[in-house]
This record gives structure tokens, C-alpha cells and sequence, in this order.
């Protein structure tokens, strides 16, 4: 763009050049229409892609719009979700609702970023069916945002970017975080495991670990900015640090993150089963600060359909790794997800996975229905498993899953725990909602001026899945 022939080359100063450009262009469209412009990030998805809209806010913030969560906005943005396909449904739906809104505001501009702009058949299918999308990018380039609607804005005609593979991770552009006192920090990014239902390695690309340094120094900002939780985020976290230029062991990184000063809380998320090391285990027993809590994703627990799922741990190796985490951290939670339904999966394996459940008792688990991904391996396999069965079996699961979830939250009735209060309860009026440091929502009576600190609550009733409780002096 010869336009733009004085903007630097390196990010994140690239960025920062644009994001004056915009300041100026909303500035003058401002005056013109005599008010504010206002923009909308909706996240669809995981942890990850609501880190990336907070990336992504934090852009539109400092150009000069105003966030709103109406999405009748003057930018929206979809941050989409590819892994299962009711998620790709959702954003088709939620893109016709805009078409309505956009034809009553002049000034209104739509974008979609995200997993489902990985896959070309995705982009082909807005192209023609959405065509008032006016910005389109991908995973690897949520940085050059403040380029693309300056672009947009300019020049008045769709604007499309998308990367085939990240170019290095871009540091220090600004952040609009949700929460005051919580944050999620990448570690690192991509994903090389290649299970085979899995789309995230086509659209999330390779991974990539982020310094330690400049994980050390992004949490020690957020935590004098009032952070007091932090999740370490990655589609694998057991894999970091390798291919850096000093490696270290995620184990060591949470060595690292529990001496920050002030942090009280640290969790993370992902680890693999297959590489979850007794050093991990060890870290987590000896730290201050590690939450005794593991997601640990079983996804089937039958060693033949893991093998077929290509995650390389077997039935054995699942319940030993459960047994060490149980005799080395007796109190942490175990979470899990859990598919059903994958190719060629039969009654006798679906019995294998809820013979784990029963083994483990899972202190809670996220249930999903396979979902046939276009481009991975198990979509081509035979065997796909009639919808009334994953449908049974679906139903089955949940109800195990919950009742012994329900056990596990009774277990704890009537003892005292340190609860981070973190929400107004917007179903009661006076209650405040808070998490349990094995991740179980607790209620009790407060106002607002206690978010983000950590109290003594007395769990007085279990109920279901979450507590009602009362602060202790
Ligand atoms: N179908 C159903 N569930 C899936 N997941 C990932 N891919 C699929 C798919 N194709 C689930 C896995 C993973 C979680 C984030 O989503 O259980 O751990
Ligand atoms: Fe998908 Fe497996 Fe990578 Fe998780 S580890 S993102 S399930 S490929």
C-alpha cells in the first residue's frame, strides 16, 4: 500500500503506526457523525480464543473505540471456534442476525477471525453466502488487526488476511483484559499431536513456546496491574520450551511463575496425558502456589480406540498417572473431557471409558459428541457411529459423570476453604461468586468491593455442582 509507505516494518512498532492511522480516522468519522465509535468482540471457543480477543479489544480500545457487548456495534468482531461443528453452526446463525443490523447502520463493519478462518472451505462459504463481512483473518495474525480496519476504512472494500503459518509471536501490543484480578498468559502457541479428530494442529499451526522471560515479565506487570490468578495457557503445556534457544521444562517455567511476588493462585491448561512427567507431578506438590487441580483430558478409555485417536497413552498408563497425581497431591482435582462416539467405537470400548470414569471419580468432566472435522484422519475412517447410539451413550456418560461430580462436591460440605472471590452473582441479589482453588464455584454474601480477594467461606451446602457458603472472620 503505497499509502502507508512510512509505516515501519517491525512489529510491534508496524502496529503501533497503525493504530495511530485509526485514531485519526475514527477521530474525523467521530466528529462527522457527532458521536462515538463502538466495537464488539464476540468470543466463540476455548481459553486461547478468549485470550486472542483480548488481544484483540485492547487494539480496538487504544484506536479509539468504545467496547460494548451489544452487538449492534460499529465493528464486531466473531473470534471463531472450529472444533466442533455445532460451533461453526452458532457463528453462521449469529452472522444472518448481523446482516439486519448492519442494513440499519451505515457505519457498521463486520469481521471474523479464528480457527474457522484456517479452513478454506470456510472462507469460500462467507464469501459467497455472507458477503457484507468486511474483514476476514486468521489465527497467526490477530497482531495486524489496527492495519486491517485502517484498510478497510480507507479504502471501503473487504479486507481479507489470512496466513498460512505464524511469522515469530509478536510481544508487547496492548491487552484489554476481562477480569481485573484474573488473567490467562500463552506459554505456547500451536499444537504438533495431531490426534486424529482433532482440527487444531490445521488451524492453530505448529507450536511455538513463548521466552520465559517475557512470560516472566508479562505476569509480573499484570500481577502490579492487581492480577492475582494466572492460567498458563497451551494447547500442550508439557511441551514448552522445547526448540527455544535456553530449553526448560514446563515444570521449571512453574517453578519460575510461583517465585512472583503477589501471585496467589496459578493454574494451567492444557497438559497431555502422554507426556506428564513426575517432575510436573513434583513442581505442583512443592509449589506455594500451584492449584491442586489437573485437567487432564481422558477423550476415550479404551486403549484401542486412544490408539486410533493417536494419542499415545493406553488405558494403564491413564489410571497410573491418576494414582501418582492421588498419592502425591491426595487432595487435587481431577477434570477431564471425554469423547464419544469416535469412528469404529464399540459398546465394549464406550465400557472402557466408563469404567475410567467410575476408577478416577472425576471432580467434574466436559462430555462432547465426536464431531466428523473436514481434513483430519478419523473423518475419513470407517465404522462413523449411527447418531442414536453416540446419542445413548452420550446420555449415559453425563448421567455417570454428574452423579459422581455430585459425590465429590458433597464431599467437601461443612469445611472451610480459601475462596477467590471473583463476580457479582447476577441471579441473587447481595451474593458474590467465587472459585475453590480446585476450580468448584462457591456463593455467599458480599458486594462488590471484594472481587479479586481471597476469603475463608465456610461451604455450607453443596448443591449439585457449586456451594452456597459463608465468609468466616
Ligand atoms: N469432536 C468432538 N470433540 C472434540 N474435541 C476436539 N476435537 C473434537 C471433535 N472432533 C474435544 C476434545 C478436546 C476438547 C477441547 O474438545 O475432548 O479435549
Ligand atoms: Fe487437538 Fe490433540 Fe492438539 Fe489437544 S493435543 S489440540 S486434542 S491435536
Amino acid at each position: 500500500m503505497n499509502r502507508f509507505l512510512d509505516a515501519p516494518n517491525t512489529e510491534p512498532e508496524r502496529q503501533e503506526y497503525f493504530i495511530e492511522r485509526g485514531r485519526e480516522l475514527l477521530n474525523n468519522i467521530e466528529t462527522r457523525i457527532g458521536r462515538k465509535l463502538t466495537c464488539c468482540v464476540t468470543t466463540f471457543g476455548c481459553q486461547m480464543n478468549a485470550r486472542d480477543s483480548e488481544k484483540l479489544l485492547g487494539i480496538l480500545e487504544k484506536m479509539g473505540y468504545v467496547s460494548t457487548e451489544s452487538e449492534k456495534a460499529d465493528l464486531v468482531i466473531f473470534n471463531t471456534c472450529s472444533v466442533r461443528e455445532n460451533a461453526d453452526n452458532r457463528v453462521f446463525g449469529r452472522l444472518g442476525i448481523l446482516s439486519n443490523y448492519k442494513k440499519k447502520n451505515p457505519h457498521m463493519k463486520i469481521g471474523i477471525c479464528g480457527c474457522m478462518m484456517q479452513e478454506e472451505h470456510i472462507v469460500e462459504k462467507i464469501n459467497k453466502s455472507y458477503p457484507y463481512v468486511d474483514i476476514m483473518f486468521g489465527t497467526h495474525n490477530i497482531h495486524v488487526l489496527a492495519e486491517l480496519v485502517v484498510k478497510n476504512l480507507i479504502e471501503d472494500h473487504k479486507v481479507i488476511d489470512i496466513w498460512e503459518e505464524a511469522e515469530g509471536i509478536v510481544e508487547d501490543l496492548p491487552v484489554d483484559r476481562k477480569y481485573s484480578f484474573k488473567s490467562g498468559i500463552n506459554i505456547t502457541f500451536g499444537c504438533n499431536n495431531f490426534c486424529s479428530y482433532c482440527i487444531v494442529p490445521y488451524v492453530r499451526g505448529r507450536e511455538r513456546s513463548r521466552s520465559p522471560k517475557a512470560i516472566i515479565r508479562e505476569i509480573e506487570k499484570l500481577v502490579a496491574d492487581g492480577v492475582v490468578e494466572v492460567m498458563l495457557l497451551g494447547q500442550n503445556v508439557n511441551s514448552y520450551g522445547k526448540g527455544l534457544e535456553d530449553e526448560i521444562s514446563f515444570p521449571d517455567l512453574l517453578r519460575e511463575v510461583d517465585k512472583i511476588e503477589g501471585l496467589k493462585r496459578i493454574r494451567f491448561m492444557t497438559p497431555h496425558p502422554k507426556d506428564l512427567s513426575d517432575d510436573l507431578i513434583d513442581a505442583i506438590a512443592e509449589s506455594k502456589h500451584v492449584c491442586h487441580h489437573i485437567h487432564l483430558p481422558l477423550q476415550s478409555g479404551s486403549s484401542d480406540i486412544l490408539r486410533k485417536m493417536n494419542r499415545r497413552y493406553d488405558k494403564e498408563k491413564y489410571l497410573g498417572i491418576v494414582d501418582k497425581i492421588r498419592e502425591r497431591i491426595p487432595d487435587c482435582a481431577i477434570t477431564t473431557d471425554i469423547i464419544v462416539g469416535f469412528p469404529g467405537e464399540t459398546e465394549e470400548d464406550f465400557m472402557e471409558t466408563m469404567d475410567v470414569v467410575q476408577k478416577v471419580g472425576y471432580d467434574s468432566a466436559f462430555t462432547f459428541q465426536y464431531s466428523k472435522r473436514t481434513g483430519t484422519p478419523a473423518a475419513k475412517m470407517d465404522n462413523q457411529v449411527p447418531q442414536e447410539v453416540v446419542t445413548d451413550r452420550f446420555n449415559r456418560l453425563l448421567k455417570e459423570v454428574q452423579t459422581i461430580a455430585r459425590a465429590k462436591t458433597k464431599k467437601l460440605e461443612g469445611q472451610v476453604m480459601p475462596v477467590l472471590c471473583e463476580t457479582v452473582n447476577t441471579e441473587s441479589e447481595g451474593l458474590m461468586t467465587g472459585r475453590l482453588e480446585n476450580n468448584s464455584v462457591v456463593h455467599f454474601k458480599g458486594d462488590e468491593t471484594m472481587i479479586g480477594e481471597i476469603f475463608n467461606v465456610r461451604l455450607d451446602e453443596a448443591n449439585g455442582f457449586y456451594y452456597m457458603g459463608s465468609i468466616v472472620e
